[in-house]
């Protein structure tokens, strides 16, 4: 075994020198002839898929936990054993050895290196702590492979915040959590940038004359974990408590297909829209684009009101849904001339057949109406 690692380790320090030496006397060759146009467009960095049937591998096999920088990436107060750097060369070479000595630079050094050379091995902010990455110009514009895993049931009664602190992070306590309290949610979601008593009511700047056009308001999403600081507190080597740090796969799921979110690259383009957490919040969203948790009145329910906590698969794009039936109470009336938000839109839809309904959506607004909804108004009716 030491044997093969000591191999794997040569190699991969002889790939990565004979990829530049291998570079160095085409340069020279160049420099000696008239310029000419470079036919080759700089190479496409290749992206890593999980995806990929090749790379169906213990997670381990490449994600070594902790990783050596773990300290180092985090303010000392808040850190903790994680993985926070990329797999190392030998994770990649007993297949891709061939890819490590081709081009120049070989293109699959960018996955994890910002300027590859022999004597540069900067690297891009990992994927995870979150709030370095997202900021980087690899991390702006990734997307995740995986879905989150959090059964919210199994952890009834058992997650709450006892306001102590521990590390600069939370501790949890066996308080019940089967009332659905808000606080005891709050451990992990909170209003994302709310807009509290600021008079800036939107994320960006609306176009003059908006009217009842929609524009993305702020407190509009609830956020979630970005990373492991809450998990890891119990789920860490030290408690034993199953999933281990080292179970990723038990959290992280390939993601899975599901209805299309009811919102549009193209308006969120529009609207100019260019956080990440908020961009990738609002592309989960299949049932209502523009419902908005700070509204007051949205804000004092429950939030088992609308949400099924018992029953909630955060890896099922489909069964995340919110039904109808939680907002019927305040949007449905008994007719269209009482108000009710869904009365006063089917009516129109029943006199236009290309009504938008732009209530409660953004891009479902123009399909055909639901019998989810026909239901609903007509139950109320009666
Ligand atoms: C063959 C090597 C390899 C294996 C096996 C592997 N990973 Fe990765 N993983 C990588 C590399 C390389 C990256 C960085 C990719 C990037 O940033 O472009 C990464 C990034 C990630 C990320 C952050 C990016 C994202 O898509 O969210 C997560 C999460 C992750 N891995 C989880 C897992 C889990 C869970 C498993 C096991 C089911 C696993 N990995 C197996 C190599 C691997
Ligand atoms: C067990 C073998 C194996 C390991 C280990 C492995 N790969 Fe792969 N990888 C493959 C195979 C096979 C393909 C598919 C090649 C193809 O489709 O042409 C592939 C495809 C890729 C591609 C896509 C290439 C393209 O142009 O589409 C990238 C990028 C890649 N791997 C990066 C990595 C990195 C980075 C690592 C290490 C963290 C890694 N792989 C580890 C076998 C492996
Ligand atoms: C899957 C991610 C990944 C890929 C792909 C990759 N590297 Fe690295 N590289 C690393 C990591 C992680 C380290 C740090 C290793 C350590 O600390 O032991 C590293 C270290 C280095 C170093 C420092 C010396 C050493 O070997 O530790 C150089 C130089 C380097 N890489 C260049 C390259 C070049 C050139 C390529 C492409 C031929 C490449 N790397 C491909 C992740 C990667
Ligand atoms: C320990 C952390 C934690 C606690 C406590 C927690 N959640 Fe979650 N919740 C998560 C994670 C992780 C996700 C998945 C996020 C993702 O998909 O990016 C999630 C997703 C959700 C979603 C998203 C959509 C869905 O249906 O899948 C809803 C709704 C939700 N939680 C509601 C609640 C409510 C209500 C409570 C309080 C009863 C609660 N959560 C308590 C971690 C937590
Ligand atoms: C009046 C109904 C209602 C109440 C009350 C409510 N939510 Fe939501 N929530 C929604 C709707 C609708 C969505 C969007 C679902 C979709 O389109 O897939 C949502 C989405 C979410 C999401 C996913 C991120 C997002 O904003 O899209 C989380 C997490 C969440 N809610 C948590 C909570 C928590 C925690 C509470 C209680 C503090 C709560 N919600 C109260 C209706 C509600
Ligand atoms: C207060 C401690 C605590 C926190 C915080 C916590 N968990 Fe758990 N988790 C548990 C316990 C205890 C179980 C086992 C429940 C059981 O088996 O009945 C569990 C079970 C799980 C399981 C199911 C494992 C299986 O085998 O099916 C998953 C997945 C999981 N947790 C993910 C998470 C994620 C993701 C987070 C962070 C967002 C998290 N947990 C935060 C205590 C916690
Ligand atoms: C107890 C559950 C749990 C375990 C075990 C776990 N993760 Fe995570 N991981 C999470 C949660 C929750 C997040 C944040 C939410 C999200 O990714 O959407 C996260 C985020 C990440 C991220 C940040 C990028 C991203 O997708 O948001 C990376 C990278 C990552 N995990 C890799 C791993 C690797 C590699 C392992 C195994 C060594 C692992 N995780 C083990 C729950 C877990
Ligand atoms: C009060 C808010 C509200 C109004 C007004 C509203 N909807 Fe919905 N719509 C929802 C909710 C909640 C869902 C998600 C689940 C459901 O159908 O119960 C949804 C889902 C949908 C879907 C997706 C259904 C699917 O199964 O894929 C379509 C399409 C849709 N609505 C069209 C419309 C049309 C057309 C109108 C106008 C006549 C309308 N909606 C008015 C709240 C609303
Ligand atoms: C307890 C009452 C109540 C419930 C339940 C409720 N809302 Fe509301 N909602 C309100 C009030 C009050 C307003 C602000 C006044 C108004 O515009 O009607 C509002 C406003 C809205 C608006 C903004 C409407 C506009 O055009 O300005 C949307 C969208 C919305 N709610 C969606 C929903 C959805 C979707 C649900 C169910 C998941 C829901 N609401 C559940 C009380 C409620």
């Amino acid at each position: 075994m030491f044997r093969f690692r000591l191999i794997i380790l040569i190699l991969g320090i002889a790939a990565v020198a004979a990829a530049f030496v291998y570079l160095a006397p085409e340069t020279a060759h160049s420099q000696r002839r008239p310029p000419v146009r470079r036919s080759t467009p700089t190479p496409k960095v290749p992206k890593f898929d999980h995806r990929n049937e090749a790379h169906q591998m213990e997670c381990s096999s490449c994600h070594k936990f902790p990783s050596d920088n773990w300290k180092a990436v985090r303010p000392e107060a808040d850190a903790f054993e994680d993985i926070t750097d990329y797999p190392k060369h030998e994770s990649c070479l007993t297949c891709h050895e061939q890819n490590f000595f081709t081009g120049s630079p070989p293109t699959i050094c960018s996955i994890c290196h910002v300027n590859p050379s022999p004597n540069d091995s900067t690297r891009h902010p990992f994927p995870n702590p979150r709030e370095i990455y997202d900021k980087s110009p690899k991390g702006s514009s990734a997307s995740s492979d995986f879905s989150v895993n959090f059964p919210h049931e199994l952890h009834a009664d058992i997650v709450s915040d006892n306001g102590n602190s521990r590390d600069g992070r939370s501790m949890f306590v066996a308080v019940s959590f089967r009332r659905n309290a808000a606080e005891n949610c709050a451990v992990c979601h909170a209003i994302k940038d709310p807009q509290g008593k600021d008079p800036a009511e939107f994320y960006t700047n609306p176009p003059r004359g908006l009217g009842n056009t929609f524009w993305l308001r702020r407190g509009t999403f609830m956020s979630s974990p970005l990373g492991h600081a809450s998990c890891f507190t119990c789920h860490s080597a030290d408690s034993g408590m199953s999933p281990a740090p080292t179970d990723c796969a038990v959290c992280h799921k390939p993601k899975e297909a599901g209805p299309g979110p009811d919102i549009s690259d193209a308006v969120m383009a529009r609207m100019k829209v260019s956080d990440k957490v908020v961009r990738a919040a609002w592309q989960m969203r299949t049932s209502v684009g523009t419902f908005r948790h700070e509204l007051e009145m949205h804000r004092d329910m429950e939030c088992s009101t609308c949400h099924m906590v018992g029953t909630i698969d955060t890896v099922n794009r489909t069964a995340r849904r919110v039904s109808i039936s939680s907002c019927v109470m305040c949007h449905v009336t008994p007719t269209a001339a009482d108000g009710g938000l869904l009365n006063v839109e089917l009516e129109r839809r029943e006199k236009n057949a290309r009504f938008d309904c732009v209530s409660c959506h953004v891009v479902y607004g123009k399909m055909p109406v639901p019998a989810s909804h026909i239901k609903a108004v007509k139950d109320a009716g009666n």
